[in-house]
């Protein structure tokens, strides 16, 4: 199965995605996790072009797409076919909101890119860190190029993973609180839906 963390910048989800590889152990549950852009080895080669300032907006939108379904290939299939817990640091739901929505590709157009090229696949839980960016912004010194937009750009990404965060599979996690019983309720729900799948 596969976990995702979404959210706007600073609102945890590393901390959170290790947490809960930490319960998993616990429980001695088989996880793999990795972060997009990156992951694989072409991936983590990606990463830094998709961060380089100046790129146009599908440009972007390719390269997070080339990154992801070397992913697929590479990690993701051969994983569920073990039966791995896959837990990833971004995925879909953030092309959807950071070039779809505040990129103004389009909702629509980008997840039918993402539909005809195999990039695709639906998490069975996400998990949608929501935080106010001010306070966000708080914890961390920003220093790539998304994190140097300005606050209505912040506000415009909080406000577009509420905004598509309606299937079945998306919780959001208030992140104002604190860490440990943020992590509580999210290990919570995921030991829940990991029980749930496994019947
Ligand atoms: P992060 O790993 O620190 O969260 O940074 C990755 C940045 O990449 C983050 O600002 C969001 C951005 N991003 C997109 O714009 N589109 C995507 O599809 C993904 C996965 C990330």
């Amino acid at each position: 199965m596969i976990i995702s963390f979404e959210g706007g910048e600073g609102v945890g989800k590393s901390s959170h995605c290790a947490r809960l590889c930490s319960a998993l152990d616990n429980k001695k549950l088989p996880w793999l996790t990795f972060r997009e852009p990156g992951g694989s080895f072409l991936s983590e080669k990606i990463r830094p072009l998709f961060m380089s300032e100046g790129i146009d907006t599908m440009t972007e939108l390719l390269l997070v797409l080339a990154s992801r379904r070397q992913n697929i290939f590479e990690i993701i299939n051969p994983a569920l076919d073990k039966g791995k817990i896959i837990i990833i640091d971004r995925f879909i739901d953030s092309t959807l909101v950071y070039q779809g929505i505040a990129g103004n590709l389009g909702l629509s157009e980008v997840k039918n890119i993402m539909k005809s090229c195999g990039t695709w696949i639906e998490p069975d839980i996400t998990f949608i860190l929501d935080i106010e960016p001010a306070k966000a912004f708080k914890r961390f010194i920003p220093g790539d190029k998304f994190e140097n937009r300005d606050d209505g750009y912040h506000r415009k990404i909080r406000q577009a993973f509420l905004d598509i965060a309606t299937d079945k599979r998306h919780r959001i996690i208030n992140a104002d609180r604190d860490r440990n019983e943020v992590s509580r309720e999210i290990i919570s729900i995921a030991e829940k839906i990991i029980t749930e799948n496994s019947m």
